[in-house]
């Protein structure tokens, strides 16, 4: 069994930043389990089915497959053969992708994959039921937050600086949506572990985060 760090959170709370980070320094495998949602969520839109299409969306799961590899360290995502790294982050895919995961049957398809990575190698794996549900057997469990307004700042912050178009609200909303819909599914909501440690990053560095994970771990 490897060495297992579950890191769970709602969006743009900073997971993937500090996962790969603290994966770096400790020489982790870092795997992000919301890459695998937002790639099959690209083959549900590329098939053009809508989120409320649920039995549609079923059929689908049955021809996608979705491959994680590490490609000079870096995490890759494959949809059926195809490099789909590059679309993953999309605004409409993310939406799609919250709107699917809510679907038992697309959080299954996922779940074998995501424990075969964790069995057999030492990782850092983020997501929202990685410590509740995915393993809970982890060695280490982190719940990572910060207020609503400060994730939509960062989205800002990431979409301005790449010459996006953007409004602050706007963000602000989408993020609070996704919140309610991750925080209140059936399957798998959104959740602290009850041994989870609560970090929330509202006012600290990325280097303060990072710190307070390694020294969790061994
Ligand atoms: O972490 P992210 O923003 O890439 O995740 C995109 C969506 O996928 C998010 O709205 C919820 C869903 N997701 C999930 O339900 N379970 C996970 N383990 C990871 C992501």
């Amino acid at each position: 069994m490897g060495y297992n760090v579950a890191i769970d959170g709602p969006a743009g709370a900073g997971k993937s930043t500090i996962a790969k980070l603290v994966a770096e320094e400790k020489g982790y495998i870092y795997v992000d389990t919301g890459a695998m949602y937002r790639g099959l969520a690209i083959h549900f839109l590329d098939k053009g089915i809508k989120a409320e299409e649920i039995e549609k969306v079923i059929e689908a799961c049955k021809d996608a497959d979705v491959k994680i590899r590490y490609e000079d360290g870096v995490q890759q995502v494959y949809l059926n053969g195809t490099n789909i790294t590059g679309r993953l982050r999309d605004e409409a895919v993310g939406q799609m992708t919250s709107k699917c995961s809510v679907i038992p049957e697309v959080r299954e398809k996922l779940l074998d994959l995501q424990r075969e990575l964790a069995r057999t190698q030492d990782v850092i794996m983020d997501g929202r039921d990685i410590g509740t549900c995915v393993l809970p057997g982890a060695d280490v469990k982190v719940y990572l937050t910060a207020s609503a307004r400060t994730r939509a700042r960062r989205r800002y912050d990431e979409l301005i600086a790449k010459g996006e178009d953007c409004d602050l609200n706007e963000i602000e909303k989408d993020i609070e949506e996704r919140d309610e819909r991750d925080m209140n599914r059936q399957t798998a909501p959104l959740k602290q572990a009850e041994d989870a440690v609560l970090v929330d990053s509202s006012d600290m560095s990325i280097e303060e985060v990072v710190r307070v994970i390694v020294e969790l771990c061994k």
